[in-house]
């Protein structure tokens, strides 16, 4: 998949039918954002997996694999609609985390370059949701300059020419950092409220913008179905995380329901 679409949890042997011809009718749909760069083809079935997810931010330096960022999420049904990070986890957690995916690059072969890792601790021990030798969305590059001073970018530029020198061991954290998304309710978009003002908290790392008055919005069932994302830091995960919600709740879209 790509930003979430198409992924559906079927939960019923009833809903199956019912759910795949809406699955299927997303391939005929040239009017969804992106859908020219990422056309909807083939599905998979799998077993659901349950339990908490994260994402694994890691750099591989000819094979040997550095994990910087565990990052925890916030999601509404398959869509991610947030980070925070670093993850707030006792150590076993983690080291439970970085050993299952340091295992899983190189049994894949990973050997140099940025990974970016989804799993989850389901009840049957960590399974890979999937993986992908490149970097991770959602500006977490750039939160993880702030929260762990590594640019994980220059090191996708300059390892490959050795410009710069490999990380031996996992960097410290510095900071703590929450994104979310405010999304705005069906409908067409009259007026965005509060952007400028929480643009220019000192704390607040920056404030996107994907929607305009005069759009407009339909059901959120996709990454591409996100409008305003906040970055947030401070000194730590959890201050960063009531951060990010007060801010969040400074932010309004006002829509009116769209012509029938
Ligand atoms: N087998 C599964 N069991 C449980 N949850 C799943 C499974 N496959 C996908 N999901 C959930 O759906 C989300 C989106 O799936 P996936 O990451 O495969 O799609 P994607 O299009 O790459 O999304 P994104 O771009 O947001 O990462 C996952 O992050 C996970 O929460
Ligand atoms: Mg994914």
């Amino acid at each position: 998949g790509t930003g979430s679409r198409g992924v559906a949890v079927i939960e019923r042997p009833e809903e199956a039918d019912s759910e795949w011809e809406r699955l299927a009718g997303l391939r005929n749909r040239p009017d969804l954002p992106m859908a020219t760069f990422y056309p909807v083809g083939s599905y998979i079935a799998e077993e659901y997996i349950d339990g908490t997810e994260y994402s694994v931010e890691s750099f591989s330096f000819a094979g040997r694999h550095i994990v910087v960022s565990i990052t925890d999420k916030y999601h509404v049904g398959c869509v991610e609609t947030g980070h925070k990070l670093p993850a707030d986890l006792p150590e076993d957690v983690e080291r439970t985390i970085v050993d299952h995916v340091v295992g899983f690059l190189t049994a894949m072969g990973l050997r140099d370059g940025i990974g970016h890792t989804e799993l989850k601790l389901s009840s049957k021990g960590p399974r890979i949701i999937e993986s992908h030798d490149r970097a991770p969305g959602d500006r977490l590059l750039d939160i993880m300059v702030t929260t762990h001073g590594v640019d994980l970018e220059q090191y996708a530029s300059g390892w490959p020419c050795r410009k710069v020198p490999a990380l031996t061991e996992r960097p410290p954290v510095l900071a703590g950092a929450v994104t979310k998304w405010v999304n705005a309710s069906p409908g067409v978009v009259e007026r965005i409220e509060g952007v400028e003002e929480v643009r220019a908290e000192p704390d607040v790392m920056a404030v996107e913008v994907h929607l305009a008055p005069g759009d407009v919005v339909g059901a959120m069932d996709d990454n591409f179905g996100r409008h305003i994302q906040v970055l947030v830091t401070a000194e730590d995960t959890k201050t960063a995380e009531v951060r990010c919600d007060e801010l969040v709740g400074r932010i309004g879209i006002v829509t009116r329901p769209a012509a029938p």
